[in-house]
């Protein structure tokens, strides 16, 4: 006597019934560049099918997204004008700010989360305020600049905050200033498990937010996680609960995916996965080479994540998944 796998596998309906795992729209969040202006759609050439927008084009791109059942965004911005501190994230008329309050007037309905860091802002492409001695982000002063980001975000009318920059102690830093200010239901999805990863690159392109080399580090390493630990991982998404996040993330999320399965391990919060730019640019362009059959690798790719532990999904493929999902 053998064991027959195979005998579950011969029925289609069978083989549903006892699908382990499932994608839905639900598990969705699409990322949007915003930028000021009208009628601007320009599509990224390393990442086929992104635009930044105009809140025009934002606005009518949300109709789109709800159609195909996606309820949820992630905010990215990039300022007309650029500076040391990123003064344009910390302004109430900045892009997020404007950006945000439009969404939000015509599209109550839609699930909007904003991407609290400051590389798309600086001058220098870093994720806060450089320590001229270190020549790299100073950690403390970047928390308050962080924290008042994250007030800017809340007033304007997010309905979550993600905080994308790895600085010690900010979890803590921004509840404590949105608590204060009365945002105590306003909750916080931490980039908690991120990496330096090369996958980031069409992102920069598109966010125009590449640290600058010269005078300044010009790389995101001294704040951004090593590649390769595995522990340390761990303990980052562990702290970032215990200062008080609402929901957990591992970003990239292709290369990392024993990550997300200790992550889901070791906490009982909902977990995020970022499926990055260079995971998208990679398919896409697999697929304009005419190398793979892109609709069904997408979705093995997807479903992978959930697999291993995702809750939920940021990624760029979420309309053309939500689009295969609804057949
Ligand atoms: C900002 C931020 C980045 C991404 C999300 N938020 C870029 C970075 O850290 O350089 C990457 C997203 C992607 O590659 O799709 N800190
Ligand atoms: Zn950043």
């Amino acid at each position: 006597m053998f064991t027959r796998f195979r005998r579950k596998r011969i029925h289609p309906v069978l083989r549903d019934l006892l699908q382990e795992t499932h994608l839905s729209v639900d598990d969705f969040i699409y990322p949007f560049f915003a930028r000021s202006g009208t009628g601007i759609k320009t599509e990224v050439a390393s990442m086929p099918g992104v635009y930044q927008m105009s809140i025009d084009e934002i606005l009518k791109e949300c109709d789109e997204l709800k159609k195909l059942g996606i309820k949820s965004i992630i905010l990215f911005g990039i300022p007309d004008l650029k500076d040391s501190v990123g003064s344009d994230a910390m302004c109430e008329h900045g892009i997020i700010a404007e950006t945000l309050r439009k969404i939000k007037m015509s599209h109550p309905d839609m699930f909007v989360i904003t991407d609290l860091c400051f590389c798309e802002y600086t001058d220098h492409g870093h994720c806060g305020v450089i320590d001229p001695v270190l020549k790299t982000v100073d950690n403390d002063i970047t928390l308050d600049n962080l924290s008042k980001q994250a007030l800017i975000h809340a007033e304007a009318g997010a309905d979550m905050i993600a905080p994308s920059g790895m600085m010690d102690g900010m979890i803590q830093a921004i509840r404590g200033k949105l608590d204060a200010a009365g945002f105590v239901n306003l909750p916080i999805m931490s980039y908690s498990s991120k990496f330096a990863s090369a996958y980031y690159g069409p992102f920069r392109d598109v966010a125009e937010s590449s640290p600058k080399e010269g005078n300044i580090v010009g790389d995101r390493k001294s704040y951004q996680m090593n590649p390769a630990n595995r522990n340390e991982a761990i303990a980052e998404s562990i702290a970032d609960e215990a200062e008080g996040a609402d929901i957990l993330m591992v970003k990239p999320a292709l290369a990392y995916m024993d990550i997300i399965r200790d992550v889901r391990n070791n906490t009982t919060l909902p977990l995020a996965v970022y499926n990055v730019s260079g995971e998208y640019s990679m398919l896409k362009m697999a697929a304009k080479a005419g190398v793979i059959d892109y609709n069904a690798v997408m979705m093995e790719t997807l479903i992978g994540f959930k697999r291993a532990g995702a809750d939920i999904i940021i990624s760029y493929h979420a309309k053309e998944a939500a689009a295969l999902l609804q057949k």
